[in-house]
């Protein structure tokens, strides 16, 4: 069969997928790799949580590059770990003439690329693979490349909540935005990582969740993870934020990022610039928690993040069901730019970083080499 019509028939039959037990226990794995370089890829279906816990196998680049899109994975590390999973069945899928492998390996690269334009995490963790490859151009090498980024990733999130912990206090209220947790990334996760660490040492908090307009990451997946940890969590609407910040109830805002460039500005889920405005006017601490696979050195701040803006449907309906009246249009960004200037602080897997960002993001790239 060739791609094309693989690519036809995983669309039009719905990939593989399998319902497993819907009880409140730990949650499947976002991202696992079943078995040695012939294997697949299986996904935790993020579109159908939080009622069904769906397992979505995948055999192509362009069933990968759909999960993307739909968002059935997302989070800016777990986007990279897919793509290098997906850059693996799509090159396995063109089987290369010897020769032609690195060609091969960089079309399907660039069919990944352009799934989600705004987490650099793709584009980091393609190039990782295209530099492998280009070292020694084979199947086996690419499949190490795509599994050490797993455990990369893996690490990172654990190192960003051992450094992040120390920021949240017995009694404190920590107010986060989006998904940031084990279902973003393959591992703890970057702003939630921070919060399963402090609290598996034993710090008693509580956690407001916005429930982030328009897709629910917030209350459908952050909601779940906190309640899954046995983390006390409640879901404020993200209008509300601000209003509650100002009340004096929240002693810390933690939030993930998609990519931050060079001077420490950074892209992060709609609806995350607000809650620094927010912060800065009332004077609560605002923190972003990223792997430094999130960094971007190439862009020298952030106007030059590109944003990427979905499909309106997704504001004026929500799983099929209108929410607005017929014929309405809308305005759908995904993300948006925070100044450096309104960040007290960035947890790294390295360390966290302080103002002045632009010398404390170079000097920790520098040192993690
Ligand atoms: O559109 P999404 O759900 O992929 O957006 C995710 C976010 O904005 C997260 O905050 C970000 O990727 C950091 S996740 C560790």
């Amino acid at each position: 069969m060739n791609a094309e019509t693989q690519r036809a028939n995983e669309q039009s039959a719905r990939p593989d997928v399998s319902t497993i037990d819907m009880s409140i226990e730990a949650l499947p794995p976002t991202i696992r790799w079943v078995g040695d370089a012939n294997g697949h890829l299986e996904l935790l279906d993020q579109t159908r949580l939080p009622q069904h816990r769906e397992i979505l196998q995948l055999t192509t680049a362009a069933g990968v590059v759909d999960a993307i899109r739909c968002l059935a994975v997302r989070g800016a590390p777990a986007i990279g770990v897919a793509a290098a999973f997906g850059l693996l069945l799509g090159v396995r899928e063109q089987a290369p003439a010897d020769g032609a492998f690195v060609a091969e390996t960089r079309e399907v690269a660039a069919r990944l690329l352009v799934a989600r334009p705004t987490a650099v995490n793709l584009c980091w963790a393609l190039d990782r693979c295209l530099a492998a490859v280009a070292a020694e151009p084979t199947m086996q090498r690419l499949f190490q490349e795509a599994c050490s980024i797993h455990a990369d990733e893996e690490a990172m999130s654990r190192s960003i909540g051992q450094y992040g912990k120390q920021l949240i206090k017995p009694g404190n209220t920590v107010l986060t935005h989006c998904n940031t947790g084990r279902l973003a990334t393959v591992g703890d996760g970057t702003a939630l990582a921070v919060m399963f660490a402090a609290w598996r040492d034993g710090v008693k908090f509580r956690v407001l969740a916005d429930e982030t307009r328009p897709l629910l990451q917030g209350s459908r997946l952050t909601a779940l993870e906190l309640q899954v940890a046995g983390i006390p969590v409640e879901i404020v609407a993200d209008g509300a934020a601000a209003g509650i910040i100002a009340n004096g109830e929240v002693n810390l805002v933690i939030v993930g990022a998609d990519r931050i460039s060079s001077n420490g500005d950074f892209a992060n889920k709609v609806g995350t610039y607000p809650l620094a405005l927010a912060c800065a006017a009332h004077q609560i601490p605002f923190y972003v928690a990223a792997p430094l696979s999130t960094f971007d050195m190439r862009l020298p701040n952030g106007r030059a993040i590109p944003i990427e803006e979905r499909d309106a449907n997704e504001v004026t309906a929500f799983r099929g069901q209108p929410v607005a009246p017929h014929g309405v249009g809308a305005r759908n960004p995904a993300f948006d730019v925070t100044p450096a200037g309104l960040v007290s602080g960035i947890v790294t897997d390295v360390g966290i970083l302080r103002p002045p960002y632009a010398a404390s993001i170079k000097t920790a790239l520098a040192e993690s080499r």
